[in-house]
């Protein structure tokens, strides 16, 4: 089994250059199979999450070339089979390949997705979506078929602001004919990075960034070049950590704005920052005050966030709360933390961090990737050595954790045993 080993308290000092998001790059490769001709897309992470996506593609008689850190994508050979379990469960995005493939073909047939277990995680609002475009849906168990003699531009209005129905539907919607308005759509920078890379496609979007985003059906999509965004929550975990033990740790190839509900609670607790125009540089502070934390839609707290920053908060003098509002499932990372010697109450989605604690090494596992994420911030931070398990939920989505975290001074290998 391979697992991470931590030596805790190294002092992190020089600079870590941040990957492009996870979050994005995974909409953008199915996406990209809906254009006939080539579409590079540029800053792509190698992370597993990426790998199982280019799998997928292949799978469906798509040509990926990867050289360094772009992928060249053609799908004029596509022949749509249905996604099998294997791709569909692989990840929560292979549900990408509903709109897109909706979206081109106007018939798909895949399985429910995978992905971390955080919550139900239903995909209601991507089927009535798709339903309102004029796709009929039949599943039997956990297959599901989408499909339409022809899609239609409609009003959409989500009930929450979810990131992949709106994704989703946009995907589907680009060749709908007619215009279609998605209501209550969410606003992450990932959204709006999609929107643009559809529209480089000469897709016609507008909107992307607000609640309500347009898009005016085309009948064709061509190639693009088009780069992925920096990913912030790869970003954010190393400012946590930065701000747990770092040293003029420097967070490079950002965009702090996306970054500023993270930042805005940093300075809150005490931890120094100097932000610049696309990095941010961190220091340890030298006393921590308690905070409250809430998840939130974009520009609200990230979800994603919540569970490094828990551990942030168990070396913060005084009461925190942090309450999670997006994911049921989501404090799976408590127990951990608690075996390594935090003070952690969970009531329902509220977990209550009672007093700060020195952490100390220990055997953990990571339950999921933010997770995972949270016991790496807590093995930088703990004394003696802190040995992870189950660590193929943080290479889903931290590229080069080990040697970006090893070039900035943290003792940090991945062992067989
Ligand atoms: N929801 C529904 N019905 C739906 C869709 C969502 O009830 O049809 C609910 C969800 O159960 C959840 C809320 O709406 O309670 C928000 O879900 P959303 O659809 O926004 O999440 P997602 O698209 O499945 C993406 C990220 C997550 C991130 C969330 C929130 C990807 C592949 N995943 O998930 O990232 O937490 O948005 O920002 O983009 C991660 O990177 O660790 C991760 C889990």
């Amino acid at each position: 089994m391979k697992v991470l080993e931590i030596t805790g308290g190294q002092t992190l000092s020089g600079t870590i250059r941040i990957s492009g998001a996870k979050n994005s790059v995974v909409a953008l490769i199915p996406a990209a199979i809906l254009a006939d001709e080539d579409v590079t897309i540029c800053n792509v992470p190698e992370i597993t999450d990426t790998d199982a996506l280019c799998e997928a593609l292949e799978y469906l008689n798509v040509s990926v070339k990867r050289a360094s850190e772009s992928l060249v994508i053609n799908a004029s050979k596509l022949q749509n089979k249905e996604i099998t379990i294997h791709y569909s469960q692989k990840l929560r995005a292979s549900y990408y390949f509903m709109g897109a493939l909706l979206g081109k073909y106007k018939k798909v047939t895949m399985y429910f997705p995978g992905g971390c277990a955080i919550g139900k995680r239903p995909i209601n609002l991507h089927l009535k979506g798709f339903e309102s475009l004029g796709a009929t849906v039949t599943s039997d168990d956990n297959k599901y078929t989408v499909a339409a003699d022809e899609l239609k531009g409609a009003n959409i209005y989500l009930d929450i602001a979810s990131v992949g129905a709106t994704v989703n539907i946009m995907l589907a919607a680009v060749y709908a004919k007619g215009k279609t308005v998605i209501e209550n759509a969410a606003k992450e920078p990932e959204i709006v990075n999609i929107a643009t890379f559809l529209n480089n496609m000469g897709a016609k979007i507008t909107g992307a960034g607000t609640s309500t985003i347009t898009i005016v059906g085309v009948d064709k999509l061509h190639g693009c070049f088009h780069e992925v965004i920096p990913d912030r929550i790869e970003a954010g975990t190393y400012l946590i950590a930065g701000a747990l033990v770092g040293k003029y740790l420097k967070i490079d190839n950002i965009i702090p704005e996306h970054l500023e509900s993270l930042t805005s609670k940093l300075e809150e607790i005490g931890a120094e920052l100097e932000i610049g125009a696309d990095y941010i540089i961190v220091n340890k502070g030298n006393h921590y005050k308690a905070t409250n934390i809430k998840t939130l839609v974009y520009p609200g707290f990230p979800t994603d966030l919540q569970q490094p920053f828990t551990t942030l908060l168990t070396q913060c003098k005084g009461k925190s709360k942090v309450e999670e509002t997006i994911w049921e499932n989501r404090f799976m990372h408590v127990p951990y933390l608690e075996k390594m010697g935090a003070d952690i109450e969970v009531r329902d989605t509220t977990a209550i961090v009672l007093r700060n604690t020195p952490l100390v090494g220990c055997r953990v596992t990571a339950t999921d990737l933010r997770a995972g994420a949270a016991l790496v911030v807590a093995g930088l931070v703990a004394s003696g050595t802190t040995i992870i398990d189950n660590i193929d939920h943080i290479l889903r989505g931290y590229e080069q954790i080990i040697e970006k975290l090893t070039g900035v001074g943290a003792k940090i290998t991945l062992k067989e045993i």
